[in-house]
């Protein structure tokens, strides 16, 4: 059935965009590159363009304004104004520098034996259980223990990790129904009293131990004589664990699905193990955990589409970008052997995703060895998607190992 691009708009998507935007993701980006919303802000799909945007110095992050109008005063406000994906440079800069030292290359190599034990448990588990919800039972542990374990967090809070950040980043939807601006509110403000408490034992205690090694660079970092004030502390230390769980447990959730879905690619990765690592890169192309980006434009940008003037609020639609047709051949087609990939799921540019070489690692361990282990994987239920069009995982996956 032909779709009707002239009744789309991003702030009015349906549950059908939501389970798949790709037809009409497709048609956007071959007849109307840079569409224009009611609201004046612009959705862009080509992979081209997107890169420019990110690329660019001129395109602003800061959402002062555009939050101020969508929450007012609330803690969502202060929470998503205050984490530096959401600034710009000086100040993003500041934070950038702290956290970074504790996700080099060397750091990261630390992590991996840890990664490879929680893994070889869980798996433990998945064996015993035989049947069981591969997101509940497998894909949430995993990130939600190492982010905890770089923070330290302590046990008795990771349980509710999961839910405080499903309702802090869901209010970034296009639209956000009351209700979850509510939710999302009183995430910020239990998960902000945690944090602060443990941002003050850090402080007393400040000996650590390896367990929470990014959390004391924060604290006890200074850039440029600058160090961070509490609330941006907290602040950064709760996106930081929405950022490194959430989509990375999408990321486990979706290359199940997407194996399920196409069983000559998953026997071969089967046969060639060492097809791991291209298959991440493909499983974050095909179905990327963050879909939608957002930029506000500081100055004309001239895009091969056209020209976007000073002042518009413009998405990028990543998920769009890593299927356009001029960069991936055959874009739709699962190839767990593609190559180059030049997909955009941890973007380019300034803001370009930290954790990228982490979650590049969990999910080659993760995956690597959960797909050796279970050769008879199958599907024994009906799948549930994530209802947010911004990021796109299951909420639920049923599965049988046996
Ligand atoms: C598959 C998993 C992941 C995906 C797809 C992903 C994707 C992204 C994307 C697209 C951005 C840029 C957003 C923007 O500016 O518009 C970003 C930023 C960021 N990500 Fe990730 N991410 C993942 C995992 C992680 C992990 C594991 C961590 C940390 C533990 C992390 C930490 C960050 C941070 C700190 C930023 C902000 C960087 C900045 O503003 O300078 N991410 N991520």
């Amino acid at each position: 059935m032909p779709l009707d691009l002239s009744r789309f708009d991003l702030n009015r998507i349906d549950a059908e965009f939501i389970e798949d935007p790709h037809p009409l993701l497709h048609r956007l980006r071959a007849e109307k590159p840079i569409f224009h919303n009611a609201d004046g802000s612009v959705y862009l799909t080509r992979h081209a363009d997107c890169l420019k945007v990110y690329q660019s110095r001129d395109m602003l992050s800061d959402k002062t304004e555009a939050f101020g109008e969508k929450f007012g005063r609330c803690p969502l406000h202060t929470h998503h104004t205050t984490s530096l994906i959401f600034n710009d440079p000086p100040y993003h800069t500041v934070v950038r520098r702290l956290i970074s030292g504790a996700f080099t290359p060397r750091k990261l190599a630390e992590f991996e034996p840890l990664i490879a034990g929680i893994v070889d448990r869980l798996l433990d588990r998945v064996e015993d259980l035989g049947t069981l919800d591969l997101i509940e039972d497998f894909a949430k542990v995993l990130p939600t223990e190492i982010i905890s374990f770089m923070l330290g967090i302590p046990e008795e809070h990771r349980a509710q990790l999961r839910g405080y950040s499903l309702a802090i980043l869901g209010a970034l939807d296009p639209v956000v129904p009351p209700e979850r601006l509510t939710e999302g509110n009183r995430a910020v403000e239990e998960f902000g009293a945690i944090l602060s408490d443990l941002i003050d034992f850090r402080r007393r205690n400040p000996e650590g131990a390896h367990q929470g090694e990014v959390l004391e660079s924060l604290i006890f970092g200074e850039h440029e004589g600058r160090r961070l004030t509490q609330e941006e502390l907290v602040q950064n230390c709760i996106f930081l664990l929405n950022a490194g769980h959430e989509t990375t447990t999408s990321l486990v959730g979706n290359a199940i699905g997407l194996l399920l879905d196409w069983p000559d690619q998953h026997r071969l990765l089967l046969a060639e193990p060492g097809h791991i690592d291209t298959a991440v890169e493909e499983f974050l192309r095909l179905e990327s955990p963050l879909q939608i980006g957002n930029r506000l434009a500081g100055e004309d940008i001239a895009l091969a589409s056209g020209v976007i003037p000073k002042g518009t609020y413009i998405h990028t639609s990543i998920a769009a970008a890593n299927r356009d047709p001029e960069v991936f051949p055959d874009p739709d087609r699962m190839d767990i052997t593609r190559k180059p990939n030049r997909h955009i799921a941890f973007i380019t540019g300034i803001h370009v995703c930290l954790g990228a070489t982490l979650a590049r690692v969990e999910g080659r361990i993760a995956l690597g060895r959960f797909v050796q282990r279970f050769p008879k994987l199958a599907q024994t239920g009906e799948r549930s998607r994530v209802p947010l069009a911004r990021f796109r995982g299951y909420a639920s996956l049923p599965i049988s190992v046996r």
